[in-house]
């Protein structure tokens, strides 16, 4: 969407705010021993408290509050009773929402525990990246500029990045235009970012894969060639200047 007024900043700032805080509160709740369904519970009931309700169940059926993808899982993980959380383990929590018609989607990935599979250093590559990306962001910029930057800010740490998946346009749903947001330089996307619009910006930087696939559940994604993915999105207000960083509460680039 693209901001008009102040009641529709106040609109977007309120569901960033719901978003970020149950994203930065369920990272702090996770633990080894817990199950992802445990953990989505949990996220369930701060949304509820904002009066907030599940985008990707809302938007998708998605069987759950929250997407949470434990290791060789990329993204759009099912919460489950089954999965439990062990130390080292690669953890991706992806928390969107709509509160008064207004929605905002944020996501981050984190260790569980002590780094014992030396995960880390994907996940802070992927903060860093997301952090240079927005900095770079402002009206007028090429949408295909940012996604070379986002590429070759990848391959300068030995990283690859998911050509399937992308940020996008977000504010009156939760995907909406701009789409198609890539980690990469399209050659045929000739858009450029506009002030006032609201997009969420997000990562996908990969040790081995280059295509997300979907499992037989229908919804958790892995890599067409295995290996591990971490992703940090932030739901983001374009100015002329540096965006406005709507989910900054969930202290995910900190
Ligand atoms: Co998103
Ligand atoms: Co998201």
């Amino acid at each position: 969407m693209s901001i008009t007024n102040e009641s529709e900043l106040i609109g977007m700032q309120k569901v960033s705010e719901a978003v970020a805080f149950t994203l930065k509160e369920m990272i702090n709740y996770a633990d080894v021993g817990m199950t992802t369904k445990d953990l989505d519970e949990y996220g369930a009931k701060i949304l509820s408290g904002f009066g907030a309700k599940s985008a990707p169940y809302l938007t998708y059926g998605f069987p759950g509050w929250t997407c949470i993808s434990v290791d060789n899982e990329f993204c759009h993980g099912i919460p489950s009773s089954e999965r439990v959380l062990k130390e080292g383990d690669l953890i991706n929590i992806d928390v969107s929402a709509e509160l008064n018609g207004y929605w905002a989607d944020n996501g981050g990935s984190f260790v569980i525990g002590k780094d014992i599979n030396q995960h880390q250093k994907l996940v802070d590559a992927s903060k860093e990246i997301l952090e240079k990306t927005i900095n770079n962001i402002k009206g007028g910029v090429k949408i295909a500029d940012i996604g070379y930057l986002m590429e070759s800010e990848a391959k300068k740490r030995g990283y690859k990045v998911i050509k399937n998946l992308g940020g996008h346009g977000v504010g009156r749903s939760l995907h909406e235009q701009p789409d198609e947001l890539m980690n990469y330089k399209s050659r045929y996307d000739f858009r450029r970012f506009k002030k006032n619009s609201v997009v969420a910006i997000e990562t996908f930087i990969s040790t081995d894969s280059t295509i997300a696939v979907e499992l037989n559940d229908g919804w958790t994604m892995v890599g067409n060639k295995g290996g591990y993915m971490a992703q940090h999105e932030h739901t983001i207000v374009i100015t002329d200047g540096k965006p406005i960083i709507l989910t900054q509460m969930n202290e995910i680039l900190n």
